[in-house]
């Protein structure tokens, strides 16, 4: 198993996936690590739906492919790195479907009030990358597909309190993502007070 910190500085979105089966025992693990997050009052209102079938995965990416088609790629053209859309776009369009297994994490929103809801998903939803990676698993955190969230709701058979909060493919990655590019810490840090720097 590699070093924490070796996982968290190599942890980034993969979207583009062998298609080797991943086994039973390995997203429990993953699963299992997500599940160890904090969450206000410790209610953990996560819910992970699992999905291998191939016709659900491809619903799934087909409501990538429209929310990113659908404007998510116009409004992106203008704000991403040239690299960094040629990664979406081939995650939206195929990369994450084909992924052998994708995550949605849903939260239920009975078991928390709306202010800490998500702030409660998301920890988990963190867990789950870096325990994917020290797996040696690619994963990636999706939202692009919630665009179309009644339809997802539908085609997975979700309850009403439930709402799904992030799509997240499982897979071992098709090439090696490289190092994440990440601003220094002296660049997003003050000591005592904001403008002091670091
Ligand atoms: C809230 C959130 C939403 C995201 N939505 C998407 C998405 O819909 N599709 C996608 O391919 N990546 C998505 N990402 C992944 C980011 O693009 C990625 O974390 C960021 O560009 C850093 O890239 P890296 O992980 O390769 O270093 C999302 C990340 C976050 C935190």
């Amino acid at each position: 198993m590699p070093e924490f910190f070796d996982v968290v500085r190599s942890q980034r979105a993969c979207r583009a996936f062998a298609p080797d089966p991943l086994s039973d025992e390995l997203v429990e693990q993953v699963l299992e690590a997500a599940t160890h997050a904090p969450s206000a009052e410790n209610r953990q209102p996560w819910v992970f739906v699992v999905v291998r079938d191939d016709k659900e995965r491809a619903v799934l990416g087909e409501l990538t492919r429209r929310a990113w088609e659908g404007g998510g790629r116009r409004h992106s053209e203008r704000r991403l790195a040239a690299g960094l859309l040629r990664d979406v776009d081939h995650g939206a369009t195929g990369g994450v479907a084909a992924a052998p297994v994708v995550v949605v994490v849903c939260a239920d929103t009975e078991a928390v009030s709306p202010a800490v809801l998500e702030a409660s998903i998301f920890p988990a939803v963190q867990n789950l990358l870096l325990a994917a990676g020290a797996l040696g698993l690619g994963s990636a955190l999706t939202t692009l597909p919630l665009a179309f969230s009644a339809e997802m709701a539908d085609a997975l058979g979700l309850p009403d309190a439930l709402r799904p909060v992030a799509v997240v493919p499982l897979g071992r990655p098709a090439r090696p993502l490289g190092a994440p590019k990440r601003r220094p810490v002296s660049e997003v840090a003050h000591r005592e007070r904001f403008g002091a720097g670091w």
